[in-house]
């Protein structure tokens, strides 16, 4: 391993919590621990992981860094953008894999309320009727926090950009120009959605979408399968586990 895979190696491993997992409870026996390994491993905490900066787990984010790395090599040109960013885990890594390949170019967006998800406006929008992520306040994570967050990895400078507000008023006027990997991590069908109509013009040939609620929410594939329709197109997806996947848009 190179210096750089073992930056980026530690740092998913300390923005995932792998690196101190066996403190987070008291007294844990192997059962525990193996069990606690899988969760995070896949992503699949509950209750939400009290110390991690991401909830999406080692393996959604390795695929970040496969597909960061891999617009790097390719030189696709555009920026690192995600839409629903909770703690900053993943953007945090996005910024982190950009230092470490010497890239000062690029830049990193963290889109987000800082305030939890909108309400459902089943109005516009019926399937999220009935939607309650909304009332869940492990999910409102402040600006100044997430901004702490990135700090705290040495990783908060210019190159990093934060678009604070709900989706549907934010990113349609968002300046970001061009994008070579979307991380779309929602929940909703109109986060989703929204987050596509808004952006997906932005994503350079040969970038990626990634859509984190694809396999776990019935509403966000519903949001993706309605905006390709709207577009004309069925994208391959490829799956990351049992709830991401991406697909990559045409040269
Ligand atoms: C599941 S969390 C994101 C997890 C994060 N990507 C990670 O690495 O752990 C969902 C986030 O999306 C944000 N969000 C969802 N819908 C939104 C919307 N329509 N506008 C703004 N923020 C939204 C929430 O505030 C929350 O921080």
């Amino acid at each position: 391993m190179t210096a750089t895979d073992l930056y980026i190696d530690l740092l998913k491993r300390s923005l995932t919590n792998m690196i101190y997992l066996d403190a987070e409870i008291p007294n844990i026996t192997d059962e525990e621990y193996a069990a606690l390994l899988d969760r995070r491993t896949t992503g699949s905490d509950t209750p939400r992981p009290p110390f991690a900066l991401t909830l999406i787990g080692w393996k959604r984010m390795t695929n970040v860094q496969e597909l960061v790395e891999r617009v790097l090599k390719e030189g696709v040109p555009g920026d690192m953008f995600e839409a629903g960013v909770w703690r900053g885990g993943a953007a945090i890594l996005m910024r982190g894999i950009l230092a470490a390949y010497g890239d000062t170019q690029r830049h990193v967006w963290a889109a987000d309320s800082f305030a939890g998800l909108p309400p459902p406006r089943p109005d516009l929008y019926p399937a999220d009727a009935g939607d309650e992520f909304y009332k869940e306040e492990a999910l409102a994570v402040s600006l100044p926090q997430v901004k702490r967050n990135f700090a705290r990895f040495g990783l908060l400078d210019d190159q990093v950009r934060f678009v604070e507000g709900y989706f549907h008023e934010t990113l349609p006027k968002c300046e970001v120009e061009r994008i070579a990997v979307l991380r779309l991590d929602g929940d909703m069908y109109e986060s989703t959605i929204e987050a596509l109509r808004a952006l997906y013009d932005r994503v350079s040939p040969g970038g990626f979408i990634i859509i984190d609620d694809y396999g776990c929410l019935a509403s966000c594939r519903q949001a993706v399968a309605d905006f390709q329709a709207e577009r004309g197109f069925t994208a391959e997806m490829t799956v990351v586990d049992w709830t991401g996947v991406y697909w990559r848009k045409p040269f």
